[in-house]
């Protein structure tokens, strides 16, 4: 199975970093200008989280977010590699290189940025004039959320437009790797195609116009089994990478994210019962941290089994249901577990309204998509198909990171801390989505 395909290939030549420093692709003789931006010290605004969801909507909310701590590195003012510690994870070194991130302000984006400045990799992130959540963020907000961080430059070009992209290349002559977080922020049927299969393609296009030597594409597990336009798109676009060429690829297809499954924290904290569809038992993830996620990426820069690769990947420790997660949370806060069991059901009641509403006003079309999101993630878990069975194996999903729930969530539970606040949904929270407050 394609999913499965875990290739040791590597097309591209381990070179010293010299070698890989005098790798110019064309058509980066004409550099046009760019908008970059200052990196004075200051505030990055961030938006509150607007929805409160409880009961059935905070679960849905979790579930759909599926598909949809900050990194304080002290940065010493030269590269330096940090060094990995976990077991599990590879310590792994090489050439630092100069690396464009797409998408680099989104919640696996920003994680990133800030692994491979902390591995001494010079990177340049590629944005919009309004960015995050909710659009909020300035150009000058982003480069002074990355001041200290490493060696990180903002620049503004359209990922919608391919002619905005070769001009960014033009003014980066020693550009060697990209990485592309690009998603979403809605889930959208339209948004989907223009973003995660069209905006993709179009940096995959002018990396390699640029002839970038690799480029890391963030996907997802789900599109293994694929019913949802953003998987389509995000599929299409993986086709489009795997092309025969001379830049290497390497697509990361992660399980759960942090923050999708924490939706119901602040609800079971304030008393509220944890809700899950059926038992709680049947679908499962292993969830995964962004900070591991991206330690995972950049190593695919460095470890030549990732290269030409297809690479589903969890985090550490156990997969767990949705009965495991709230029992982790009720005994982290010291309560005993109260659950509340939605039947399926229910889905085919949510999903006749959505289409109903959908049918008659079609601006709300993407409200029948959002539907579906829903329940795909309270149906499905986010582990690797085993090819024989048909099913969702632990066994196959690989294990990699530094930091499971338990202890991402002993950490946020902690009186003041902050953590929890990094894990805003937007709008991919079903809330949001669906107006809901
Ligand atoms: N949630 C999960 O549990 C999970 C699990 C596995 C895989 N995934 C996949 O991981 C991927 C990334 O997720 P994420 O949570 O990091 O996403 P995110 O926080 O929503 O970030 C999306 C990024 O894409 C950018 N973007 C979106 N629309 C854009 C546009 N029109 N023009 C320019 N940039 C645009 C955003 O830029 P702005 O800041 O400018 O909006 C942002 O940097 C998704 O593809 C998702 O399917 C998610």
């Amino acid at each position: 199975m394609e999913g499965l395909a875990f290739s040791s290939l590597g097309r591209t030549q381990w070179r010293t970093q010299a070698e890989v420093l005098a790798v110019q692709g064309p058509g980066r003789t004409k550099p046009a200008p760019l908008t970059v931006v200052g990196t004075e010290r200051g505030a990055v605004q961030r938006t509150e989280p607007r929805a409160r969801l409880n009961g059935v909507v905070a679960l849905c909310a979790t579930a759909a977010t599926l598909a949809g701590q900050k990194l304080r590195r002290s940065w010493r003012g030269r590269s330096i590699a940090r060094r990995v510690k976990a077991a599990n994870v590879a310590s792994l070194e090489g050439p630092k290189m100069c690396i464009v991130v797409y998408g680099g302000t989104g919640y696996i984006g920003r994680a990133a940025v800030l692994e491979l400045a902390a591995r001494g990799h010079k990177v340049v992130v590629c944005t919009r004039s309004s960015s995050g959540i909710g659009g909020q963020q300035s150009l000058q907000d982003v480069q002074e959320s990355f001041t200290g961080e490493g060696d990180i430059t903002v620049m503004e070009a359209d990922v919608t437009d391919p002619t905005a992209l070769d001009q960014l290349y033009a003014n980066l002559p020693a550009v060697q790797g990209a990485v592309c977080c690009l998603a979403s922020r809605s889930g959208g049927r339209q948004d989907s195609f223009d973003i995660d299969y069209q905006a993709t393609v179009n940096c995959i296009e002018a990396s390699r116009r640029a002839g970038l030597q690799q480029f890391v594409l963030l996907s997802a597990v789900c599109v293994q089994r694929p019913l949802l336009a953003f998987q389509e798109a995000k599929l299409k676009a993986e086709a489009e990478l795997c092309q025969e060429g001379q830049m290497a690829y390497s697509i990361v297809r992660p399980t759960a994210f942090f923050k999708s499954l924490l939706g119901q924290v602040k609800g079971v904290k304030g008393g509220a019962p944890f809700v899950m569809f059926g038992d709680g038992t049947e679908v499962r993830c292993k969830p995964i941290s962004e900070e591991d996620l991206a330690s995972f990426m950049a190593d695919c820069f460095w470890d030549p089994a990732k290269k030409n690769a297809i690479l589903p990947i969890g985090g550490p420790g156990p997969a767990l249901s949705f009965k495991e997660q709230g029992e982790l949370l009720f005994s982290l806060i010291g309560e005993k577990p109260n659950f509340i069991c939605v039947p399926y059901g229910v889905f085919d009641f949510v999903q006749g309204i959505l289409d109903f509403i959908a049918g008659l006003i079609p601006s709300q079309s993407d409200l029948a998509e959002y539907g579906r999101i829903g329940r795909y993630y309270a149906e499905q878990s986010m582990l690797v198909l085993d090819p024989a069975t048909g099913k969702y194996s632990e066994e196959l999903t690989p294990s990699y990171g530094r930091t499971d729930l338990r202890a991402f969530l002993t950490d946020a539970l902690q009186e003041g801390s902050k953590k929890l606040e990094s894990q805003q949904l937007g709008d991919q929270g079903l809330g949001n989505r669906l107006g809901v407050e």
